[in-house]
């Protein structure tokens, strides 16, 4: 598929929150008869592309879906492959986050990645922590309904413990106890690969997020087809359930 339209969307018009679920990667190798980690090595490289793409046309929040609870069901050997594949992202990239003015983040219980990768994450997260042009999230073992889990039980145990009233939790309270606490909801929620599901990602966070669903596989995204999304969210019409007449 070829894409024009690689002129960014009009100011105003593009979404401040872009959430990526990076999916196609062992599809890709197979076509080519390569490992599944070769496809894992040649979607960091899409990785690379689109970080650099949003930091230019002035998102301020990126969020990439890495590696979710389940994908920890993987073959072993995937896993190990991906978790060195990620130190070696990180320090290759430090430099370049440094230089942008692009903020690290995670989201998802980091305690159950290997030592050497929290390390890895937390130094880099320090390095960039003055940095506010763009934060860019990993998603990392992480899944929607653990985190919606855990943010309950935080609430349950307040409760019990006397600090909040059961009859008065807000949804702000439910909100401030996800990983997601602070960030704006995504605008914007895209799929690679052609497959129409949300795989435990953002499930609260993506309410009213404009969906977007690409056949292309991950290690093939390029910089014109994100573009080319990010010009039809911007020519699309958010209602959060009123009517168009109300929008204007
Ligand atoms: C996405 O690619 C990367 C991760 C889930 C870690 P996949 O590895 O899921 O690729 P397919 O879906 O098998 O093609
Ligand atoms: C979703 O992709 C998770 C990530 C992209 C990290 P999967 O490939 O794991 O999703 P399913 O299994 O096809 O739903
Ligand atoms: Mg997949």
């Amino acid at each position: 598929m070829s894409f024009k339209a690689p002129s960014p969307p009009p100011p105003g018009r593009f979404p401040a929150h872009v959430a990526i679920i990076m999916d196609g990667n062992g599809r890709w190798a197979k076509i080519r008869s390569l490992s599944r980690v070769k496809g894992h090595e040649k979607g960091a490289e899409t990785v690379r592309t689109i970080v650099r793409a949003s930091r230019e046309i002035g998102i301020s929040h990126l969020t990439l879906y890495a590696f979710s609870t389940e994908n920890w069901q993987r073959p072993s050997s995937e896993v190990a492959a991906l978790m060195a594949l990620l130190s070696r992202f990180l320090n290759s990239e430090r430099a370049e986050m440094l230089e942008n003015g692009i903020r690290l983040s995670t989201i998802g219980d980091v305690s159950r990645l290997p030592a050497e990768v929290q390390q890895t994450l937390d130094s880099v997260k320090a390095d960039t922590a003055k940095n506010t042009d763009m934060v860019l999230t990993l998603a990392l073992s992480y899944g929607g309904r653990e985190e919606i889990l855990r943010a309950a039980k935080s609430l349950a145990k307040d409760a019990a413990d006397g600090k909040l009233d059961p009859e008065g939790v807000t949804e702000q309270d439910l909100a401030s106890r996800l990983y997601t606490a602070g960030m704006p909801d995504p605008d914007l929620l895209i799929r690679t690969s052609g497959e129409m599901r949300i795989s435990n990602f953002l499930l609260w966070q993506a309410a009213y997020s404009e969906l977007f669903f690409t056949p292309t596989l991950w290690p093939d995204f390029t910089k014109e087809e994100y573009l080319s999304i990010l010009n039809e969210y911007a020519g699309r019409e958010r209602r959060f359930g009123k009517t168009g007449e109300q929008i204007g």
